[in-house]
């Protein structure tokens, strides 16, 4: 099968187009997807320039988590899906070869659900990763009702940030406010956002008080600002951090979790068992692949409560190493999504 690949790290060049991969076999828990679409999301820019053991990243490697296509073989023991069925996925992140910039991807039955028939390839691809990242952060909020509570979403104009506003608002119902360019305000308001900071201008630890959650998309630069005990971004009772674990190329090296991570971490842990109320709690997230609350996600976009936000740039298969290179130098709004079969749907 033709798919795009690298076998050592470096930049988008090390990307190659390679009509001679095999073709996946489903193992018995699993089904052969034929690729309609993919999208790009920072994790497979930054796998693929950062040196990783064969044992967490086996090379050849094909990146690409998020796939959208048609079942074309099935597992023996998979019971949910046929053959013909239009199916999207998160795929695992880490320890597989075979990611989905590729005509053909064996994928595991728990971690795909049906694509509503409202959704085209091209959208559905763009959900899985940040949608489950979004979902699986809500999920850590204890907090008994969401409705009315203030939440702080940093970098709303990202993957992350499009479908984390529209959920937080009118699934969580929550007041939400944003961090984005000016030429993205009205794109994020329209989304859902509230209130909307201009990162380029404002500090949003002078302008945010006593909110109840931050949804944090930059806490590589953005953590020590929220938690800085004499800012009182985040309420000390009940707030709530969610870290979803960013990182960023600084003068050559990526700045990601730190020692501060860390002691931040256990600070909030203990202050959270010992003195509770005394320090906002803090959740470390990391997305792993889920059907069902991909089903859920789903059902919500063709619900119409929540939209796919993709960047108006698409790009073909044999022009990953661009995506790569549009989403990492930050051209991107949206999600960017890569078409990998022509299709209507
Ligand atoms: N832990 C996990 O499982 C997990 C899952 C998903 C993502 N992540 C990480 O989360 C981060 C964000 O992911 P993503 O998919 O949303 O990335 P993305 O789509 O590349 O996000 C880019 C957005 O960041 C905004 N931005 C850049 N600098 C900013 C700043 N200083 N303040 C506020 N916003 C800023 C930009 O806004 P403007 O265009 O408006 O300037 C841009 O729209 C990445 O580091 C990714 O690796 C982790």
């Amino acid at each position: 099968m033709t798919a795009v690949g690298y076998s050592r790290h470096g930049d988008p060049f090390v990307l190659e187009m390679n009509s001679k991969y095999p073709r996946p076999v489903p193992r018995d828990d699993q089904v052969l997807l034929e690729v309609y679409a993919t999208s790009v999301n920072p994790v497979d820019y930054k796998f693929r320039r950062h040196w990783m053991p064969n044992f967490l990243l086996p090379k050849p490697k094909i990146p690409g988590a998020d796939v959208a296509g048609v079942v074309v073989e099935v597992g023996s023991n998979v019971t949910k899906f046929r053959k013909g069925d239009r199916c999207a996925a998160l795929l695992p992140l880490l320890g597989s070869q075979w990611g989905s910039s590729a005509e053909f991807v064996a994928v595991r039955e728990s971690h795909m659900t049906l694509i509503p028939d409202s959704i085209s390839f091209v959208k559905a691809a763009a959900l899985p990763l940040v949608a489950l990242t979004a979902v699986q952060s809500f999920d850590h909020l204890t907090m008994e009702r969401t409705k009315g509570k203030k939440i702080l979403i940093q970098a709303g104009a990202g993957g992350v940030g499009t479908f984390a506003i529209q959920y937080a608002k009118n699934v969580l119902e929550m007041d939400v406010a944003t961090t984005a360019s000016p030429s993205n305000f009205k794109l994020v308001t329209a989304l859902g956002a509230d209130r909307v900071i201009d990162y380029h201008t404002e500090d949003f630890s002078e302008l945010i008080t006593d909110y109840d959650v931050v949804l944090d998309p930059m806490s590589w630069t953005y953590e020590h600002l929220t938690l800085n005990q004499g800012k009182n971004v985040l309420k000390n009772n009940g707030g709530h951090y969610l870290n979803i674990l960013s990182s960023e190329l600084v003068n050559g090296k990526e700045k990601t979790v730190g020692f501060t991570t860390l002691l931040n971490i256990v600070k909030h842990s203990i202050m959270n068992v010992f003195s509770p109320g005394s320090l906002a709690k803090y959740s470390l997230i990391c997305v792993r692949p889920d059907g069902d609350g991909l089903a859920r996600v789903f059902d919500l976009v063709d619900q119409g409560k929540i939209s796919s936000v993709i960047d108006p740039q698409i790009f073909d298969l044999e022009e990953l190493s661009d995506a790569h290179m549009y989403l990492e130098r930050h051209y991107a709004t949206g999600k960017v999504v890569v078409r990998v079969k022509q299709t209507q749907t």
